[in-house]
């Protein structure tokens, strides 16, 4: 992602009249450290629930995704370093029925890493990693050969938008997708909403420095002179809706300058900085039927906290 695209995003999304910053920013090399952190900090369940499911009933999931006596290969999008994947691929390999495996990742650095971390332990896998954005790399990607394909998209992958983005973004993936393709989709789910707003605004503090960090990457990256200490991080959880936002709250009145831009924050401002959609089962089967597919399956932690469900497209 080029520099100057990343000033022309920041200066468009600080002059708005309500201030935002597109969150695929966060993760430079510090964003990547402390967004690890927030996965091992015990206000944030997401990814110990989504591990929980992947790690307890890989098998259940590997017998709903393999039909008949056939490869399959798995694509993923957006696969970290695959730690919540490879469980799925062992199991998979094991059974002798899997085909190539083919990440696809904004980051050409998690690519290199991916490559190096399944020549070790999969020197006899096909591996045909990505690195670009996920709608324009798909097609190459699923005619890369004949066999059946499994689309993960774990993580926070689905949820991070609204939901009409959400399923528009399913529907584009349904249309490029063949008949018999598969999907496996994690949503996170409503549940007690002190226990979504405290995953969003952790006791330990990583998800404000987090927040915080785009602050600082906009000061080392573009020679912007924010404060750092006139912010601080507010999330919110609104029930009804299933919304969780992260907001950077301006503590003064104060000026910014961006290179020669002059940006003014009032007091108590917010700049909007991302979404966390939370659903219900019976909203994402119904998301499923939207978007032209058949749920094959739902997968669950223990407490019902996270989902990964499995869809066929019809
Ligand atoms: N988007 C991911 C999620 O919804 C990661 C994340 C966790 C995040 N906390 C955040 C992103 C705070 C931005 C701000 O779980």
């Amino acid at each position: 992602m080029g520099k100057e695209q990343f000033y022309q995003d920041v200066i468009n999304g600080l002059c708005s009249r309500q201030k935002y910053l597109l969150s695929k920013y966060f993760y430079d090399a510090e964003g990547d450290l402390l967004f690890q952190k927030i996965m091992g900090c015990e206000d944030y369940y997401p990814t110990r629930c989504e591990m929980e499911i992947l790690t307890e009933q890989t098998q259940n999931i590997v017998c709903s995704v393999l039909g008949r006596d056939e490869k399959v290969d798995i694509l993923e999008l957006g696969p970290g370093d695959a730690t919540k994947s490879i469980h799925l691929i062992r199991k998979m390999d094991q059974h002798g029925e899997l085909g190539s495996y083919i990440p696809i990742d904004i980051s050409p650095h998690i690519i290199k890493l991916l490559k190096e971390k399944f020549q070790k332990e999969f020197p006899h896998l096909s591996f045909y990693g990505i690195s670009g954005e996920y709608f324009n790399e798909l097609p190459n990607a699923i005619s890369h050969s004949e066999n059946r394909k499994v689309i993960l998209l774990l993580g926070g992958n689905a949820c991070n938008y609204q939901p009409e983005t959400t399923l528009n973004m399913l529907k584009k993936l349904n249309g490029i997708m063949k008949k018999g393709d598969m999907a496996l989709i994690g949503f996170d789910l409503k549940k007690d909403p002190r226990i979504i707003r405290a995953a969003y605004f952790d006791r330990d503090g990583f998800t404000s420095r987090f927040n915080l960090n785009l602050l600082s990457r906009i000061n080392r990256e573009l020679g912007g002179d924010f404060v750092i200490e006139n912010f601080t991080h507010y999330a919110c959880y609104d029930p009804q809706t299933g919304a969780c936002k992260s907001f950077l709250i301006s503590e003064s009145d104060q000026e910014v300058f961006i290179r020669d831009e002059r940006i003014s924050f009032g007091k108590g401002e917010p700049v909007f900085m991302e979404i966390s959609q939370k659903y219900d089962l019976h909203t994402i089967a119904h998301i499923a039927e939207e978007s032209g597919f058949v749920q094959k399956d739902v997968f669950t932690d223990r407490k019902n906290y996270f989902s990964d469900v499995l869809w066929q497209k019809a």
